[in-house]
């Protein structure tokens, strides 16, 4: 006797689609004029990331017409709210879309009760679509992945992100990004939080930390992370979460390692702390 399957086939069969006509708009446009409105002093959005979301909608609306969807552009619950939920940015690196460097994707991941299920994160310029399921492993264009096995930062590869609001914080962000240049082999900033999960858990980095993320920057690719063997956590090491803003995903052999460096340069900063 086989068992049903634990998770639907349809919703990975779903997700997978969403990116890879996210990827199709967003190549179809990627070098031409477009709009670009700003949401803040360096915070972009293109016209793109709004027809690709309102294509995601409508393919949810279709589909799931019960489910909910969280996306970048057009918002959602603020909070978990109960049962599916899709959680979905357009373009994620919109800042490298409109500056014309190919250095993007879409990604999604379907959260039942703020734990996600599925997950699938699809950059059209290398044809590369990174997929998971909970329990299931993690893939990239159907070949399963695994992290790195470097054990040292020395033997690292790391890579994070910058915040929106960092011209108010430079200190802060650029210290500790300091405090890793200091320790590891190199350490990159390709402007894709989804990208740097996904290479994480392809081994092509050893180690991501980012502060002030969004759920859809990091929900698909935490995902695929874990499920490539990888450990996801905040940045004090307490247990991830899509709505918890900052995130430390390693190949699991550093990870404690990084949270040493991330505890020091914190303390450094108010050696009054005691915890
Ligand atoms: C951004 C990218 C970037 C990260 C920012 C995100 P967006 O997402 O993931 O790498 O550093 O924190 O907001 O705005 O391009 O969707
Ligand atoms: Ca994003
Ligand atoms: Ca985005």
């Amino acid at each position: 006797m086989t068992s049903a399957p634990l998770i639907d086939p349809l919703l990975l069969t779903t997700a997978i689609e969403a990116v890879v006509r996210a990827g199709d708009i967003q190549l179809a446009r990627f070098g031409r004029a477009m709009r670009v409105d700003k949401k803040g002093t360096i915070d972009l959005v293109t016209e793109v990331d709004l027809e690709v979301e309102r294509m995601f909608r409508a393919l949810i609306a279709e589909r799931y017409p019960d489910h909910q969807v969280l996306a970048e552009e057009m918002g959602g619950s603020a909070t978990v709210p109960p049962g599916p939920c899709w959680v979905f940015d357009p373009i994620d690196g919109t800042t490298n879309y409109a500056h014309g460097l190919p250095i993007f994707c879409a990604s999604v991941a379907l959260e039942v009760n703020g734990a996600a299920q599925v997950a699938a994160i699809f950059d059209p310029n290398r044809k590369e679509l990174f997929t998971a399921e909970l329990g299931g492993g993690a893939f990239l264009n159907g070949r399963p992945l695994r992290v790195s096995s470097a054990e040292t930062l020395v033997d690292a590869m790391l890579v994070t992100g910058f915040p929106y609001d960092i011209h108010s914080r430079v200190e802060e962000i650029v210290g500790l990004f300091g405090a890793f240049v200091g320790r590891a082999r190199a350490v990159r900033r390709l402007g894709s939080a989804a990208i740097d999960l996904c290479y994480v858990a392809a081994g092509r980095l050893d180690g991501f930390w980012e502060a002030d993320l969004k759920p859809w920057d990091i929900a698909g690719g935490a995902l695929i992370v874990s499920e490539a063997g990888g450990r996801v956590t905040n940045m004090a090491g307490e247990p991830f979460t899509s709505r918890g803003k900052h995130v430390l995903a390693t190949n699991g052999a550093l990870h404690d390692a990084m949270l040493h460096v991330i505890d020091e340069f914190r303390r450094s900063r108010a050696p009054n702390r005691t915890d």
